[in-house]
């Protein structure tokens, strides 16, 4: 059986925050960050809102364009690593909160590849043929965990979510390959350092804060450019295509600059490059999603169009999938 993409959906929260709100935060400038990064202004969480409130608008989006009622949803898989809570899971928050009462579901702890194990996984659940459709959100909600006096990491993350309906399909080929990868050994460039079993949260640890994310961003950098252009590279040479042939290019939206090394090495001209870093920043999970239902909404993808995502992040993850677009 295989595993189509029927309807796509984003959120992004209200208030945008652009590079020179920060240069009044901290010494960086709205030079520094477009250039190094190609990041102009990112949309950022309000005072009550959280990654369920992002994802449950993204969930409600999917039903209403898909025409699906909540209770046909079987599964629902929530990518993120800023969720609400510990326990219960931001999957559990948003069932209740459309009233999916026949679906169960988990969130997936994979970072800026957070949507392509998302997808991945729910492929899985599809082809086992036992469920019918299976909602994969990817969200972060960045500036929970975002230290804004320090400069290597504030200017550089935002806030949103988007998502997408995985169905079955007899007659299109839908997502047809990935490649994911993990090694843990790269796990302290990149990193959350309090609040789990490691260090739970005390009055020092909050002092020092560890609860904010921190990286040597240099490092991810390079290993960054060397894994997204290396897993595209290799997923498009095992399915014997040629950067010629894809009609989209969609990665993660971490720095613009790895994004066109990715596209260069795999020969994808850059008007076949999905970029919106400059609007959204690194939403983290969210990137691709995003992305995704910007070029479906835009009129960037059509059916037949063959697409090719890939991601690096945390962990470190990485990975690339390709599928041909089919929605109808
Ligand atoms: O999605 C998860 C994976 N994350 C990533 O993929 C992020 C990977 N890393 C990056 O995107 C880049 O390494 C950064 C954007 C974080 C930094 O860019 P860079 O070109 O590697 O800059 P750098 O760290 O080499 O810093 C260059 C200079 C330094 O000053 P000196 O030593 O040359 O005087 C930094 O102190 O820029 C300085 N700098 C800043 N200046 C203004 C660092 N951050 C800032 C800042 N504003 N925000």
């Amino acid at each position: 059986m295989n595993t189509k993409i029927t309807s796509t959906a984003h959120y992004v929260p209200e208030r945008v925050m652009t590079n020179f709100e920060l240069e009044s935060m901290v010494d960086t400038s709205d030079e520094w960050i477009r250039t190094r990064t190609g990041i102009s202004q990112r949309h950022i969480i309000g005072e009550n809102e959280a990654t369920s409130d992002l994802s449950t608008r993204v969930a409600e989006r999917l039903l209403e364009k898909g025409g699906i009622s909540p209770e046909e949803i079987d599964i629902i898989i929530i990518s993120t690593v800023t969720p609400d809570h510990f326990a219960p899971s931001t999957a559990a928050i948003v069932q209740n909160n459309i009233g999916a009462k026949n679906a169960w579901g988990f969130d997936l702890s994979a970072a800026c590849s957070g949507y392509l194990y998302g997808l991945e996984t729910g492929r899985q659940f599809i082809s086992s043929g036992k469920y019918q459709k299976i909602m994969v959100i990817g969200v972060d909600s960045m500036t929970s965990i975002l230290d804004f006096t320090d400069r290597d990491t504030c200017v550089l993350f935002g806030d949103g979510a988007g998502g997408a309906i995985l169905e079955p399909t007899d007659n299109s080929i839908g997502i047809f390959d990935s490649i994911l990868h993990m090694d843990g050994s790269g796990g302290n460039y990149l990193i959350v350092p309090g609040g789990g079993s490691r260090m739970p949260a005390t009055v020092e640890s909050v002092k020092d804060k560890k609860h904010f994310i921190r990286q040597d961003g240099k490092k991810v950098f390079k290993f960054a450019v060397k894994g997204m252009a290396d897993v595209s590279e290799r997923i498009l040479n095992q399915n014997n295509l040629s950067g010629d042939d894809i009609s989209l290019f969609i990665p993660h939206q971490a720095n613009k600059r790895i994004i066109d090394a990715a596209a260069k090495r795999c020969n994808i001209s850059p008007e076949k490059v999905m970029i919106n870093i400059d609007r959204y920043g690194n939403t983290t999970a969210g990137t691709i999603p995003i992305a995704m239902n910007e070029a479906v909404e835009s009129g960037r993808i059509k059916d037949g169009d063959t697409i090719l995502l890939a991601a690096f992040g945390a962990g470190f993850t990485w990975g690339s999938i390709l599928l041909k677009w089919e929605t109808s």
